[in-house]
């Protein structure tokens, strides 16, 4: 069995404690990826991976017995925790796209200096931000469930503008018609109940404020995860319960119009949003999904490591780089606003 980091052999996933096995037992990732994936640096995170390894062959024994839960169980869990709680893990996942998206999601929005923003869902801060750098904002506040997140964004935007705490946007802890604007950049699918969160963002701008969002087009223009999503379903049919592109009802023009006309928003409009991607190579496109966030990743770390080698073999082959190596591509998300 290879065990080649490049080849996205990553070393075994192994219960510590007994809470953790018994979290595994219940068919719960959460514990199991943090034990593997305390927040680190690039650098770190791939010293370690290689220190272990070089251990590989003799943790597989113990890979094996922890990957033996029923598939219906794994993907139940990682339905279910959606897992967003590395920071730094996600930073080099998505959040680095997300901050490709922001500038022009926000000239879209098209709102005065010196108005009040509710970033909701907001991450590692990124999209915070932007608002900070871009528009002028008199304040931003930023809600996310995700405590490790919020506690990222905290340290990382010092602004005395901005502030961070955790919520859920399906129940915001906040006064009605506190805002001018609320966004939710790449959450709302997320959400359970993404009209539940809509009717929360409205009642908490002023009358006539602004409410947007935005969702990537998992099933068609996403082309980071549509690669993956495809490859992922050759190998393992079941892994298309898992597909944002199959699942998200909202994440295309009507499901997003839909919501936010029954969520009683007026003057809704909807536009692409279009990043280029450019990864340095395989490598650089590949080893983010070993950071175990949100669905893909989840469901990466899920895999006996053999299979998640075949993952990756499948998909470089699937990927053309330019002559200098570098892999180009360009991804697609939905933009919506109402008032
Ligand atoms: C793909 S990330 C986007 C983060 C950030 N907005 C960005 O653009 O980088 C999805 C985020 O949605 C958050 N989320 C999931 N369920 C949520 C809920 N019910 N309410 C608010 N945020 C939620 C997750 O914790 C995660 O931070």
């Amino acid at each position: 069995m290879g065990c080649d980091l490049a080849r996205g052999s990553l070393p075994a996933l192994r219960p510590r404690t007994r809470s953790q096995r018994q979290a595994i037992d219940q068919g719960h990732f959460g514990p199991l990826l943090r034990t593997r994936q305390e927040p680190l640096s690039q650098a770190l995170f791939l010293s370690r991976a290689r220190r272990v390894d070089a251990s590989c062959h003799e943790n597989v024994g113990i890979h094996d017995s922890v990957t033996t839960w029923p598939l219906e169980t794994r993907l139940r869990s990682v339905k279910q925790h959606g897992v967003f709680e590395q920071p730094e893990a996600y930073e080099r996942y998505i959040g680095r796209w997300s901050r490709r998206l922001a500038p022009e999601f926000i000239s879209w929005l098209d709102v005065a200096a010196g108005s009040r923003w509710l970033d909701v869902g907001c991450g590692t801060g990124a999209f915070s931000t932007t608002i900070l750098e871009q528009a002028d904002p008199r304040s931003v506040v930023g809600v996310d469930p995700s405590r490790s997140f919020v506690d990222h964004a905290r340290s990382a935007v010092r602004d005395p503008r901005a502030s961070f705490a955790v919520g859920n946007a399906m129940s915001l802890d906040l006064p009605s018609g506190e805002f001018d604007v609320a966004a939710a950049t790449l959450v709302l699918n997320f959400v359970p109940d993404p009209v539940t969160a809509i009717k929360e963002m409205r009642r908490v701008v002023t009358g006539g404020g602004t409410v947007g969002a935005t969702v990537w087009d998992y099933a068609e223009g996403m082309r980071l995860l549509r690669i993956f999503w495809d490859a992922a379903a050759e190998l393992d049919p079941a892994s298309s319960a898992l597909d944002e592109g199959r699942r998200f009802s909202i994440c295309n023009p009507d499901g997003l119009r839909d919501c936010f006309k029954r969520a009683g928003l007026a003057n809704i409009e909807v536009r692409p949003l279009v990043v280029e991607m450019v990864f340095s190579g395989f490598d650089d496109y590949w080893t983010p999904f070993l950071g175990g966030q949100g669905p893909a990743g989840a469901y990466t770390m899920s895999l006996p490591e053999s299979d998640r080698v075949r993952l990756a073999d499948l998909i470089r082959s699937h990927l053309q780089p330019g002559p200098d190596g570098s892999i180009r591509m360009t991804s697609t998300a939905w933009a919506v606003r109402g008032s």
